[in-house]
């Protein structure tokens, strides 16, 4: 059954990679849209191409997730242009590969900013809305590295563990407001993430990347089917299953040997 139909979901990072195939794959679906990133440009090419696709009402809202309170003015713009979230879909991210003192603390804290702060402001805003429509959807795009400690990746994968610790427990904590929270763990996704993050895949490593559109797929289906967690991809779903029984300082060295 296709429960997103004549819906309305916010979707930030919704300008390339996984946050733009998510955004065409419900509008396959049905469902309006609000497309929110920095490029205002692309959201609005997107836009005119899924309005004439398919019959929905995408809006788009050009928007710096970093900021001093970036959630609570976004929360603010959809209140004034009349839009309720019935989905939430906090993808927006980026990531900064090196050693700790090679890159500059300004990035760590703009990163973990986005990644953490921003992200909870915005789960906590829509789902105070989502409550008083009767429930709601939440999808929390964290990644593989959340489940391990990362050198060179430090900030990225200790932000990405809070994001999965967050949504595991909301999961438990609104599900009696009728709220589902889905938490999307990508592995290696061939994205402009890559080129952002400075990693330079290699080997047989590449051939562990997964296109955008099935790790959208993925997410899309387990935020239906009230899913807690998700990883896509039978090779990551498996290797994070094995990683639990792995010590820590192990872990450490698998994560930074794969991440490189
Ligand atoms: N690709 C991977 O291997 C991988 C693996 C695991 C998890 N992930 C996660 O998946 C999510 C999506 O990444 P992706 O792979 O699709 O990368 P991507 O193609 O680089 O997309 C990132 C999106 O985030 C937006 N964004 C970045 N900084 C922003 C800011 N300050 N304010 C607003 N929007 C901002 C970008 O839009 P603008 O530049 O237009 O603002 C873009 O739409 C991220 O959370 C990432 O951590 C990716």
């Amino acid at each position: 059954m296709n429960k997103f139909a004549g819906k309305t979901a916010l979707v930030t990072g919704a300008s390339s990679g996984i946050g733009e195939s998510i955004s065409r794959q419900l509008a396959e679906k049905h469902c309006n849209l609000i497309l929110v990133a920095r490029r205002g440009d692309k959201l609005e090419a997107l836009k005119y191409e899924l309005e004439a696709q398919y019959d929905i009402t995408v809006s788009t809202i050009s928007h710096d997730l970093a900021t001093l309170e970036a959630g609570k003015s976004l929360h603010q713009k959809t209140k004034a242009l009349g839009l309720d979230v019935d989905i939430l879909i906090n993808n927006a991210g980026y990531a900064k590969h090196g050693a700790f003192h090679l890159t500059p603390l300004d990035t760590h804290l703009d990163m973990m900013h986005l990644l953490t702060t921003t992200l909870t402001e915005l789960t906590y805003l829509y789902s105070e809305d989502m409550k008083q429509l009767g429930g709601g959807y939440i999808l929390l795009v964290a990644s593989i590295a959340g489940f391990m400690p990362i050198p060179q990746f430090a900030t990225y994968a200790a932000s990405k563990a809070f994001v999965l610790s967050l949504g595991e427990s909301l999961n438990k904590e609104l599900s009696e407001f009728n709220i589902n929270v889905t938490t999307l763990c990508p592995g290696g996704t061939a994205t402009e993430f890559m080129d952002v993050s400075g990693q330079n895949i290699t080997g047989f490593r590449r051939h562990a990347i997964m296109t955008s559109d099935a790790v959208a797929h993925a997410g899309i289906r387990a935020v239906s089917k009230g899913k807690a967690v998700i990883v896509p991809g039978l090779l990551y779903k498996f290797s994070m299953a094995g990683l639990r029984a792995v010590p820590r300082g192990l872990q450490a060295m698998i994560g930074e040997a794969a991440t490189k």
